[in-house]
């Protein structure tokens, strides 16, 4: 629908803006209200020509399966059944094996792009995993990709992915020296931060990201990585900037949590202290 005048087509971009709608995922709306009735009419009419009995639709044995763990069947000709969403914890365990089952850094992607356990996925335009170079020593790890980040498809490319590549080139890395990804690999809408269901549900496949890749040092960007990576609770102020143990299951690597970028823009005063922690990760890649 049209806006009637200039005027309303400004508080319509007000209103969106107010909600935290700050990029266009398409050129055009799509009714997702409209698309569902005529889906499940769609299925209506498949099961009436299929069964011209109706009758209660019952597990079918794969299917089922596929809707509890939340990982999407990858048949082209898949039936749509309009499931429940899937608890949190049940999210949770789906990840933890389809993580573990992947054996490579691309099997890992692939069973992200699978997994359907996370809200987040619905309302991201791209999946972003990683970007660098997986065999570097050094692994960057954030919070979640921003607007820039879910439209290429990669991390920190937007104004804070420039500051990192600055805070990096200072000790003389760059993205084929060091390897980078965030906790989750969805965009929150309006670039909040992402829930701690949000952060648990996505945990196991960062866990096995960094398993995999096996760098020997990694570095946590910001307070939410720091927390759910080093399960420290206190702030990033007290606590960033020491050397400590991180368990990638495969060994013990030192860990280190510094500030985040994006807090660095808005306070450019406490760069001193991030170029004091990019001095100690120059020091520990020397050892
Ligand atoms: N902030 C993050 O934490 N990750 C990105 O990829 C971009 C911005």
């Amino acid at each position: 629908m049209l806006p009637s005048s200039p005027q309303s087509a400004l508080d319509i971009l007000a209103f969106h803006r107010d909600a935290g709608v700050d990029i266009a995922l398409e050129d055009a709306p799509i009714d997702r209200f409209a698309e569902s009735v005529s889906e499940s009419q769609q299925s209506r009419r498949e099961t009436a020509a299929r069964d011209p009995e109706p009758r209660v639709l019952q597990n079918r044995s794969s299917d089922a399966g596929a809707h509890v763990t939340g990982l999407t069947p990858d048949r082209d000709n898949e039936q749509k059944i309009s499931a429940a969403p899937v608890s949190p914890d049940t999210a949770t365990l789906a990840a933890r094996e389809a993580a573990k089952s992947a054996k490579t850094l691309d099997e890992l992607r692939e069973a992200l792009s699978r997994f359907d356990g996370c809200a987040l996925k619905n309302t991201a335009k791209n999946l972003v995993f990683a970007d660098g170079n997986p065999k570097a020593r050094v692994m960057f790890v954030g919070e979640a990709p921003g607007a820039d980040e879910d439209r290429e498809g990669l991390p920190f490319v937007g104004r804070s992915g420039k500051l990192l590549d600055r805070m990096m080139a200072a000790i003389g890395l760059d993205r084929t020296s060091a390897y980078i990804a965030n906790i989750v690999p969805w965009r929150p809408p309006g670039n909040r931060t992402p829930t701690p269901q949000e952060s648990a549900i996505c945990l196991p496949f960062i866990q096995r990201q960094i398993e995999l890749a096996d760098p020997d040092i990694l570095i946590c960007l910001g307070k939410p990585s720091m927390q759910t990576l080093l399960g420290i609770n206190e702030g990033i102020k007290a606590s960033r900037g020491r050397w400590r143990e991180f368990d990638t299951g495969k060994r013990i690597i030192k860990a280190m949590a510094t500030f985040h970028p994006a807090y660095l823009l808005r306070t450019p005063a406490e760069k001193k202290f991030v170029w004091r922690d990019m001095l100690a990760l120059k020091k520990a890649l020397k050892g």
